[in-house]
């Protein structure tokens, strides 16, 4: 039989989707099995476990894979913890945040919108006056903007948040499984990312972690949610035994399960500290090597997102001519701006599989072989200003145990940083 076409390798820098990590490649080759098949709970029952860890949810905490992208995450959660006619407050400084409040309307919600410029970051004493101006029943807001490249100061954010006593909903689509995340802590109820970003597994899954709190709410909801497909309660009666056992609810992507179950593990495995200084690290170098050619940090330091390094273009150099260059003639894959950042920045990767220093030295390569002719002539010396931002950028010890990663993993982690 005709084996068909396949894909030769493409360096992948984007912000998502993510090069797999070797184990989750190797998952997509494992066998099928049926989605009621007591290996397919088993393997369920881990991730939940998993989930939790990575999450640092309470143990009463729901967690599960949605069969969808990161967007299912966040319409799920806004779908199932608001019901029509209450007030949604949406704290949006991009893309991301802009898309949730599009959501809350389309599901019947009063949406306000606290606004924060694209390239700021949410501050808690604004978002303290939205809240005490609009009593919110349910606060919704993106950790990571990865539109611009922000991280958001969610664990300052948190005790604004708790004093409204609403529900909180917190994107972590470029953050969880690579930079720390407290969800208990940080008295979150609904959080969830995409399978292609930090964890380097293929599109497809939306992994979430519902507080017990948040399960209670919907469970007791006066109307029903309008999405049957991603009801939490219709799926908690598949990822957990009730007692009528498992419950048939729909068939599950088997084979994205074995990979994102893979993909979890590997970065418990390894451990968050590690992950959050691996992508520290290569991104400081990316920006030192680039800034000798003229790109500049978009975002101020203290509220830079290590996972998406957004950086200015040089003046004079044509953004979608470069990129495209790149990926004809160097097989190499870039994402410029969203939204208005478009055409203005390159948003660069540092999630799970891309932060490391050898796809970005393979960029240097690259960028030396096609910069010059778009008129940056010292295009030429940027592998070796990588090289040595690359050692400058020395490792630092994590500064403590990542949530989910035992002290034995995060020290051999630390320690084997690349
Ligand atoms: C912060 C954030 N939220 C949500 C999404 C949507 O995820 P997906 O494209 O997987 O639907 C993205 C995708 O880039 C994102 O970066």
């Amino acid at each position: 039989m005709d084996a068909g076409p396949w894909m030769d390798d493409v360096l992948l820098l984007t912000p998502g989707p993510t090069p797999l990590h070797p184990w989750a490649q190797a998952a997509l080759g494992w066998p099928m099995r049926g989605h009621m098949d007591p290996d397919v709970f088993a393997h369920n029952d881990a991730i939940v476990a998993d989930l939790r860890r990575l999450y640092a949810a309470e143990p009463d905490a729901f967690t599960s894979l949605l069969a969808g992208s990161g967007s299912l995450g966040m319409e799920a959660g806004l779908a199932n913890l608001v019901e029509p006619g209450e007030r949604l407050l949406v704290a949006s400084n991009g893309v991301f945040g802009d898309r949730m409040v599009e959501m809350g309307r389309r599901l019947g919600a009063k949406v306000h919108v606290h606004r924060v410029a694209p390239g700021e970051a949410i501050e808690p004493d604004g978002l303290r006056r939205a809240a005490e101006r609009v009593c919110p029943a349910v606060v919704a807001l993106v950790h990571g903007e990865t539109s611009t490249g922000v991280l958001n100061p969610v664990a300052d954010l948190a005790s604004v948040v708790r004093d409204t006593g609403a529900l909180w909903s917190v994107d972590a689509v470029t953050t969880v499984g690579m930079l720390d995340f407290d969800m208990a802590a940080w008295g979150i109820d609904y959080a969830y990312t995409g399978s292609q970003k930090c964890l380097s597994a293929p599109p497809g899954l939306a992994p979430v972690a519902v507080s017990a709190r948040a399960m209670a709410h919907v469970a007791a909801r006066r109307t029903p949610v309008s999405t049957w497909y991603a009801d939490l309660v219709g799926m908690r009666g598949y990822w957990a035994a009730g007692e009528g056992g498992r419950q048939y609810h729909h068939t599950v992507p088997i084979h994205l399960h074995w990979a994102t179950g893979e993909a979890i593990r590997a970065a418990l495995a390894e451990g968050v500290a590690a992950r959050a200084e691996r992508a520290r690290r290569v991104g400081e170098a990316v920006a030192a090597a680039l800034a000798t050619v003229g790109f500049a940090h978009l975002v101020a330091a203290g509220v830079r997102l290590p996972t998406v390094l957004a950086l200015t273009l040089p003046d004079g150099v044509d953004d979608a001519a470069v990129r495209a260059a790149l990926r004809a003639e160097e097989r190499v894959s870039l994402a410029g701006g969203l939204g208005s950042t478009a055409g203005r920045v390159w948003r660069l990767g540092l999630m799970g599989e891309a932060a490391r220093p050898e796809p970005y030295r393979r960029l240097m390569t690259a960028l030396a072989a096609v910069l010059p002719r778009f008129g940056l002539a010292g295009a030429g010396e940027l592998p070796a200003a990588f090289d040595a931002a690359w050692a400058a950028a020395a490792p630092r010890a994590p500064e403590r145990v990542a949530p989910g990663a035992t002290a034995a993993a995060a020290a051999l982690a630390a320690a084997a940083v690349r």
